[in-house]
């Protein structure tokens, strides 16, 4: 079995994660474009991290310009097995207040400029994806965050639109009524190309604010979002320390098949 080395993706307030050991930035090239950052490679508990700042360090590029293919292509050259996402996002739900942290399990994909695959002429390929993340991963994220004592909301549908501006009202209302739990701007096409590089993928998703559509609250602002970032970005880092530490040191296989979603996807016959 393979050796497990955990990939980080931070999103926005998450440009380092304090706490790795022997840590160093290291470029790593990708046929694929300009991965967003350096990669920061380091240990927690002796278990191997490779750190990624979605946005890059200074928070340099937009969700729509996210080289989501030289990233996760860049994390898999790293030699990455899992992959826990941190992104910050509006909730639908007055339940899931700023400062929840959810655990979604479902994507809906609102992007429309993105490229959003490995695969295309050429080589044909279409994985499965019925579960878009890893039960396996969100229950040793579930387990991290009891440890440490961080409550968390299991299971929920994340709805990714192409951005970078705010939804208007209309839109806010329309992903309510449709029963969307919270909404971001850049878990899309990442998780889609995780799944092709087979790495199995889960995310942690930070409810910042309500979007627009609840009349009790402002509207969503930046300030608003790094407010209550700034005040939860130290539960961020525990829960990711303790399920770093407590992570197998063989990369458990993937209840969903997330770690061989290659086997049955390939339509293209091979070359003769
Ligand atoms: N990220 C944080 N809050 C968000 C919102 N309301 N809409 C889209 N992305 C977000």
């Amino acid at each position: 079995m393979a050796r497990s080395v955990i990939g980080v993706i931070g999103g926005s307030g998450l440009y380092d994660l304090p706490g790795l050991e022997d840590a160093h930035w290291q470029r790593v090239e990708s046929p694929w474009g300009e991965p967003s950052d350096e990669l920061r490679f380091g240990t927690i508990a002796g278990r191997p991290i490779v750190f990624l700042p979605r946005h890059g360090r200074g928070h340099r590029v937009s969700p729509s310009d996210i080289d989501y293919r030289a990233n996760i292509d860049a994390l898999k050259r790293a030699g990455v097995t899992d992959i826990v996402s941190v992104s910050a996002v509006g909730s639908y739900r007055e339940d899931l207040s700023p400062g929840t942290f959810v655990l979604v399990d479902q994507f809906v994909d609102r992007t429309v400029r993105r490229a959003s695959s490995f695969f295309g002429k050429g080589c044909v390929a279409h994985v499965a994806f019925g579960h878009p993340t890893s039960p396996g991963l969100m229950d040793r994220l579930a387990a991290a965050a009891e440890a440490e004592a961080i409550p968390v909301v299991r299971g929920g549908t994340y709805v990714c639109m192409e951005g970078p501006q705010f939804s208007t009202l209309a839109e806010s209302r329309a992903y309510k009524a449709q029963g969307f739990d919270v909404i971001g701007m850049t878990n899309m096409p990442e998780a889609k190309l995780a799944r092709e590089a087979e790495i199995p993928y889960a995310t942690v998703a930070m409810v910042t604010d309500y979007d627009c559509w609840h009349p009790d609250h402002d509207h969503v602002d930046v300030a608003q979002v790094i407010k209550v970032l700034t005040d939860n970005a130290d539960k961020a880092r525990r829960l990711v320390a303790r399920f770093a530490a407590d992570f197998p040191l063989e990369h458990p296989p993937c209840p969903v098949g997330a770690d061989h979603a290659l086997d049955f996807a390939v339509m293209t016959a091979p070359d003769r």
